[in-house]
């Protein structure tokens, strides 16, 4: 090895130093058994504080920058016009290259804007795969969420570099039997969060652009996660690693009309999002829209400083150091629990690793809830809070029957930038106890519950002590 050879190790470390810290409390089985009871076995009604590592979503829980703090600090209150908003614009034009910026407080409410001014009764909205406001708001207009992912999505231990692509042929078709006057737009997420976090591929990005083309339709892409999209076409789509994930993300925009972002997640901010898109006409439309239920057009109903917090959230998301840790980190894990021999949905996506429960727990009806089991052993077996997404999430129709959904998950998020290798070291091994002890689990019953959205606040009981 001569002096100037580079030594690179396996290992890929946090690239970031800590010099601000959160103390974590560390808890007791007793104690933990005692806040779950409290909580009516409802890990949403946990008191935060009584969770070791907090993995309920990467939703506005990341982790902020010295620059970000420094550009809040350095921020520009003004009501209108103010300068935070200027360097809001001037960032998100210069990764997406849209034309008009609307800023918005959160994700959903950019899709509320977009769905009142273009979604119809009686209409179609195609998406690979929606997420929950997204379908909601689409339902809320009046018109049908469909989705189409390709066949593996629903498959969770089948690999495909690409879990997050839209089955276009199944595009093409629902354009032939609907019309593409009764189809608004065609949305394509990024990465596809119900679908586990997997990302979609360029060229699938840009098929189902063509047919958006081709048919006049516009095409908008919901951005949360645009930043780890992109570092999987960077890593895994060929012909792209010489590529910057900011060249790729613009390529990625530059196949649509517009987007909607929540920047809670690639924003790297506690809060906030945007609307961005190319029509003048539609853009006016939208900001009017806006200034009944954000504010005025310049801050949207955020403050100066998170504009501030997001400019610099989304320039540091693209940085390459910290995408390949950022996904690196979910992949370690998954690892880990393949070896274990845990089902996952696999590959790992970008944001989560997702725990296949009705395969871990097959004793366990679906209807009396294995993720919500799983999930719960979790917190009680190591302090641990993830997110069922199977029976109580999706589990109520809305004839008022119940019909468990094809999948039981659990998923574990991970905030970004907040958590080192030592807690996820943590986490296999609470995870891997979990596993070895899964006979011993049993399932739930629902106690109460609201008539919508049940799995927030609902109370439940295990079936049996323990
Ligand atoms: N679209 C996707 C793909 C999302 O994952 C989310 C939020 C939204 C839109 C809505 O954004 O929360 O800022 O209004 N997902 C969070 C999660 C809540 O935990 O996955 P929002």
């Amino acid at each position: 090895m001569t002096p100037t050879t580079e030594f690179t190790t396996r290992v890929i470390i946090e690239p970031f130093k800590i010099r601000s810290v959160e103390p974590i409390r560390i808890t007791t089985r007793a104690e933990r058994t005692r806040a779950l009871a409290e909580a009516s076995y409802n890990p949403f009604r946990l008191r935060a504080a009584d969770v070791l590592i907090d993995l309920l979503t990467d939703s506005g829980t990341g982790a902020m920058s010295a620059r970000q703090w420094a550009e809040m600090i350095a921020s520009d209150e003004s009501y209108a016009g103010a300068r935070s908003y200027y360097r809001f614009e001037e960032v998100v034009q210069g990764i997406t290259g849209f034309r008009h910026v609307i800023p918005v407080h959160q994700g959903r409410a950019a899709e509320h804007i977009l769905m009142s001014a273009l979604v119809r009764p009686g209409d179609v909205v195609p998406n690979n795969t929606h997420f929950d406001t997204t379908r909601a708001h689409v339902e809320h207009a009046g018109a049908e969420a469909r989705d189409l992912p390709i066949p593996e999505a629903r498959q969770p231990a089948t690999l495909h570099p690409f879990k997050g692509n839209m089955d276009v042929g199944a595009l093409e078709a629902l354009v032939s039997e609907v019309g593409r006057d009764r189809i608004p737009f065609i949305m394509v997420t990024i990465t596809n969060n119900s679908g586990g976090g997997q990302p979609v591929s360029l060229a699938n990005l840009k098929a189902a652009s063509a047919v958006a083309r081709a048919n006049r339709i516009p095409f908008f892409i919901d951005a949360c996660r645009f930043a780890e999209n992109a570092w999987f076409i960077h890593t895994r789509e060929p012909g792209n690693s010489g590529r910057t994930p900011r060249q790729i993300a613009r390529e990625m925009f530059d196949l649509a009309d517009g987007c909607t972002m929540s920047a809670k997640k690639d924003g790297i901010a506690n809060i906030g999002g945007f609307l961005a898109l190319n029509d003048d006409d539609l853009a006016a439309q939208c900001r009017n829209l806006g200034i009944l239920t954000e504010g005025f057009p310049t801050y949207g109903g955020m403050a100066g400083y998170d504009l501030e917090a997001i400019a610099q959230g989304l320039t540091e998301v693209l940085e390459p150091d910290y995408l390949n840790y950022r996904v690196r980190s979910i992949a370690y894990l998954g690892e880990k629990l393949v070896a274990g021999g845990v089902p996952i949905v696999q590959p790992t996506g970008g944001h989560a690793v997702y725990l296949d429960a009705g395969a871990m727990l097959p004793h366990i009806p679906a209807l009396q809830y294995p993720g919500w089991s799983l999930n719960n052993a979790l917190y009680l077996a190591g302090g641990v809070r993830g997110v069922e997404i199977g029976s109580v999430m999706f589990g109520r129709r809305p004839d008022g029957s119940e019909r468990p959904p094809d999948l039981e998950l659990v998923r574990l998020a991970f905030p970004r930038r907040v958590y080192t290798q030592s807690h996820v070291d943590y986490l296999a091994e609470v995870l891997l106890y979990v596993h070895q002890t899964r006979g011993d689990l049993r399932g739930y019953r629902i106690v109460s519950e609201p008539p919508l959205l049940r799995h927030f606040t609902a109370a439940l009981e295990p079936l049996v002590a323990g």
